[in-house]
């Protein structure tokens, strides 16, 4: 069966990972768990890139060799970090391990046998924070100094022997990709920049560089190396086994995961993604990702939040005040995918105490607290309430159609909508007012079993965005004896009204989401 196979981009380690990093692992990390949780098979890639002149001159500016400053920063900042927010990704591949430079040198190679590399001369700007090589168009004048309009740095000036590569011969093969398969290139507006780019057209690429020796050798003339952006494109395939033998492991890994079906990345960086790197794969005749999806940029001061601009926010800044699961809810919550946003600390203050404090905890404590006073902590008979249970169907639909379309917004908003509702349902039947009056019993029960069966729908629909609080609420609901675990539930099933049977332990646990004052 194939894979859904999803990647992030694998991030420079010149720095430590901030908020805008984790902004993108966290979405894939939704989205793989979402489809698994489909019942798909799911494969999920992250990882670092570690070579290049940007990482290779913070080493040198910390006195350390390239490879143990890189060595460095994975273990003690970046898997750190994605463990710590929770991320499962199945794979995580680092540019410098021998998996990947052996097959990229293969994969070069064999672009060389087929004719698309050719010797050449290159001159003209390069920005080092993007690692890319600058058309004069693309630059902003300064005082005379040619700057980056993304790290607001001047350019610098290459004039180098290299290789190249002839990506000027795929300008029409890839425009009839993006008209043929709109789908490839998300959201629209991404599409018409890739567009506009190529009908501008394109000139081949200088893929590799001979004024440094930090990346992998060109294998025939070690005198350069492979331009860092060729070598880590081609991640998201070496981690996978291009180039190994079809009957090998690495050949079947290849087959299962291959094509891609979403690179996810930023903006900045969509260029790369959408015209160099299908160009390359059209070149070796091997299947074109089956979507790139460019998200937008979290901003401080109207700004791209950046490590160069020194203007990035730890994970750990955020989480520290507001737990994992807030975090991870929030920016996909707030900003619609594919469009910039600010951090705010107020809005993100608000939304957690009226969205997850007091629409999402409050009402699965109540739920809790109630089953406590009035049933013993057991589950009364199975009622069902055609209201919820229609609501619930709606909900279910909505937001597998959005989620699986990478709309994070619509795909939360339809599940806290949802909740919203059980709210209000709680809200009109006063179960404590009729806990008052033994005569009430039946539709005191009914009442508690139906908040029961809604809660246990919302923490399947929110396990994906929020694993660790839904696994607690799980507990709480007394669901995993019941039916099974949280991550085993299906999203096609979660409709079904009435799963947990008569007589299940729900039992009170911590505040899933305590009020901030009370943490700091
Ligand atoms: O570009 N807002 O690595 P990188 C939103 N190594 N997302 C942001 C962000 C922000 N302010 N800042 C960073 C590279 N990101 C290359 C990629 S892939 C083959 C090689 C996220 O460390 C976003 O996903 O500069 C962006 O595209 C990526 O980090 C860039 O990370
Ligand atoms: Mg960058």
């Amino acid at each position: 069966m194939k894979s859904f196979y999803l990647t992030t981009p694998i991030y420079y380690v010149n720095d430590a990972p901030h908020i805008g990093h984790a902004y993108t692992t966290v979405a894939g990390d939704v989205l793989t768990r979402w489809h698994r949780q489909r019942g798909e098979s799911v494969w999920f890639l992250t990882g670092t890139d570690e070579h290049g002149q940007k990482v290779m001159r913070t080493a040198q500016e910390n006195n350390v060799e390239p490879q143990a400053w890189v060595d460095r920063l994975v273990a003690d900042a970046w898997k750190p970090n994605w463990t710590a927010l929770n991320i499962a990704n199945d794979d995580f591949i680092r540019t410098t391990e021998p998996r990947h430079t052996e097959r990229v040198q293969k994969f070069l190679q064999s672009l060389k046998d087929s004719g698309h590399i050719y010797a050449g001369k290159y001159e003209g700007p390069y920005c080092v924070g993007c690692e890319e090589f600058k058309l004069p168009g693309d630059l902003i004048d300064s005082d005379g100094a040619k700057l980056c309009p993304i790290h607001s740095k001047p350019v610098e000036i290459v004039n180098e022997n290299n290789w190249f590569f002839k990506l000027s011969a795929f300008v029409e093969p890839l425009l009839k990709h993006y008209k043929e398969n709109p789908e490839a290139c998300q959201p629209e507006s991404a599409r018409n920049e890739v567009v506009s780019f190529l009908e501008g057209g394109v000139s081949d690429l200088s893929i590799s560089r001979s004024t440094f020796d930090w990346g992998i050798p060109v294998p025939w003339d070690t005198d350069q190396v492979v331009y860092v952006w060729f070598d880590a494109l081609l991640n998201y395939a070496t981690a996978v086994g291009l180039t190994d033998a079809p009957d090998s492991e690495g050949g079947k890994k290849f087959a299962s995961t291959w094509p891609a079906d979403v690179h996810l990345v930023g903006k900045d960086i969509l260029r790369f993604h959408a015209v160099i790197w299908p160009a390359m794969l059209m070149a070796a005749g091997i299947a074109v990702p089956k979507k790139v999806f460019a998200h937008g940029w979290l901003l401080v001061g109207g700004e791209k939040m950046s490590k160069s601009k020194l203007t990035g926010i730890a994970p750990s800044d955020i989480t520290d005040h507001f737990g994992v699961d807030a975090f991870r809810y929030y920016f996909l919550r707030a900003i619609p995918f594919g469009s910039d946003g600010s951090f705010s600390w107020e809005d993100m203050s608000a939304r957690y105490t009226s969205e997850l404090a007091n629409d999402f905890g409050n009402l699965a404590s109540r739920l809790a607290a109630m089953v406590e006073k009035y049933c013993d902590g057991k589950l009364p008979a199975k009622s069902g309430d055609k209201t919820l249970e229609s609501a619930l169907t709606e909900t279910v639909a909505k937001a597998d159609a959005a989620m699986v379309a990478l709309d994070f917004q619509g795909g939360i908003n339809a599940v806290m909508d949802f909740c919203k509702k059980v709210n209000g349902y709680v809200t009109e039947k006063e179960p404590w007012i009729l806990a008052k009056d033994p005569s009430n019993k039946a539709v005191l029960d009914e009442v508690l079993y139906n908040t029961a069966e809604s809660l246990r729908a919302l923490a399947v629909l929110l396990h994906p965005v929020m694993p660790a609080t839904t696994e607690i609420l799980w507990e709480s609901l007394g669901a995993n004896s019941a039916i099974g675990s949280i991550g085993t539930q299906k999203i096609s099933d979660v409709a079904t009204w009435g799963q947990l049977p008569q007589g299940t332990s729900v039992t009170k646990t911590p505040v899933l989401f305590p009020r901030l004052e009370t943490k700091e």
